[in-house]
């Protein structure tokens, strides 16, 4: 069984679905690997490393022709008719819901796989490539804030005097957010943290951060560890209960999200205006709405002295650890879809394993 690995075209995009290291592990359970030339190069796997590993470097078309091509982002126009009828098409594919370019390819004949339509399930935790890749971006989040702040995060005691150390704020304790906070606590940072949902309280504090409590009169918990949306009153709630602690932040970094569904705004523009001078905001959510009111995606704006920065893809800053986990994401996924054979992996029924069954997009 053939799996094709295009180089991503999207602009920015440094990573590659497999590395060297994953490629060789599936050539022994016997897939052939196909991989456009110079596809792993922006995540510093040059084509040598992967000619060692057993695989086949060739041209895009003949990685298109495969009988699964892996992909990291949403499939282009061209890209999409360039599957053949048969195939299986696994990536991430950014939609909720309607997806028209996708409802094409399943007319076409191909089937199509969602790896953020991964169940949130124990049994699925080594395949979920939206955890690996937010894991990424809480930590890479961090640094971006270290970065553009003109202060120190930590306590620094010098010859020449003290700082005190900065007050970050994060918002939302998911993956993104706990990773967030433990990379701050690591860097010396005064860390407090909110969620809507209670239960991270423990999470919060076990990384050795403060967390925020709120009294909106209705629960934020939703179903599978995910939020789900407050009432407007409860938002407004919410905004006006928050606003204290964010205006008193030097650093804040944002991370709520509810599953197809735009971002909460908790960070407002009065409140944007009350904080310090050269304070920070990072917008985890930029791509989704922003969960700050004036955030532009993929900008840095500064707005009343405060900067804030709308990057959207930050895995494709540490593009190599990037790819190696969503490389293990995609193996762990194709070990649970085939069957071994005498003559190579045979495809399962898809619809029997209810985590293949979720990711499959119906035409
Ligand atoms: N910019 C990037 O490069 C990048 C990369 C990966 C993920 N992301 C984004 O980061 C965000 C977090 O991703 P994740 O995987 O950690 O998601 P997650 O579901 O694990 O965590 C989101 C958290 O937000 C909380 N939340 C929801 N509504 C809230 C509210 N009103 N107030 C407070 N908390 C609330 C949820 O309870 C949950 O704990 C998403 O928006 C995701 O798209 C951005």
């Amino acid at each position: 069984m053939k799996l094709g690995i295009p180089k991503e075209t999207l602009a920015g995009e440094t990573r590659v679905a497999t590395t060297p290291e994953v490629a060789q592990k599936l050539i022994k359970q016997g897939f052939e690997v196909l991989l456009e030339s110079g596809a792993g190069a922006a995540a510093h796997y040059p084509d040598r490393a992967y000619v060692d590993a057993g695989v086949t470097v060739t041209d895009r078309a003949a990685c298109f022709d495969a009988d699964i091509v892996l992909k990291v982002r949403r499939p282009t126009d061209d890209e999409a008719a360039a599957v053949r009828s048969g195939a299986l098409y696994i990536s991430l594919l950014e939609s909720c819901g309607e997806d028209a370019l996708v409802g094409r390819m399943i007319e076409n004949g191909v089937r199509v796989l969602g790896m953020e339509r991964m169940p949130r399930i124990s049994r699925a935790q080594s395949m979920d490539a939206l955890s690996s890749q937010s894991n990424i971006a809480g930590y890479r989040a961090v640094l971006e804030a270290a970065a553009h702040y003109g202060r120190f995060l930590p306590m620094m005691m010098t010859s020449a005097g003290s700082a005190k150390p900065a007050r970050l704020v994060v918002l939302g304790a998911g993956v993104a957010g706990l990773q967030a906070i433990a990379t701050a606590r690591r860097l010396g940072a005064d860390v407090y943290a909110y969620d809507v949902r209670p239960e991270t309280k423990e999470q919060i504090e076990s990384l050795g951060a403060k967390a925020i409590e709120l009294d909106l009169g209705e629960s934020g918990a939703g179903e599978g560890g995910y939020a789900k949306e407050l009432s407007d009153e409860a938002k407004a709630k919410q905004q006006q209960l928050l606003a204290d602690e964010l205006a008193k932040a030097h650093v804040i970094i944002t991370t709520a999200l509810i599953p197809c569904r735009p971002a909460p705004e908790l960070v407002t523009a009065e409140v944007v205006q009350r904080m310090r001078e050269g304070s920070i905001i990072i917008d985890l959510a930029a791509a989704n709405g922003g969960n700050c009111k004036l955030t532009q995606p993929d900008q840095v704006v500064v707005e009343h002295g405060v900067t804030i920065v709308g990057q959207t893809n930050y895995p494709a800053m540490v593009p190599s650890d990037a790819s190696a986990f969503y490389a293990r994401n995609l193996a762990n996924l194709l070990e649970i879809m085939v069957d071994k054979s005498d003559t190579g992996p045979v495809l399962k029924d898809l619809t029997e394993d209810e985590i293949t069954k979720a990711m499959l997009v119906a035409g």
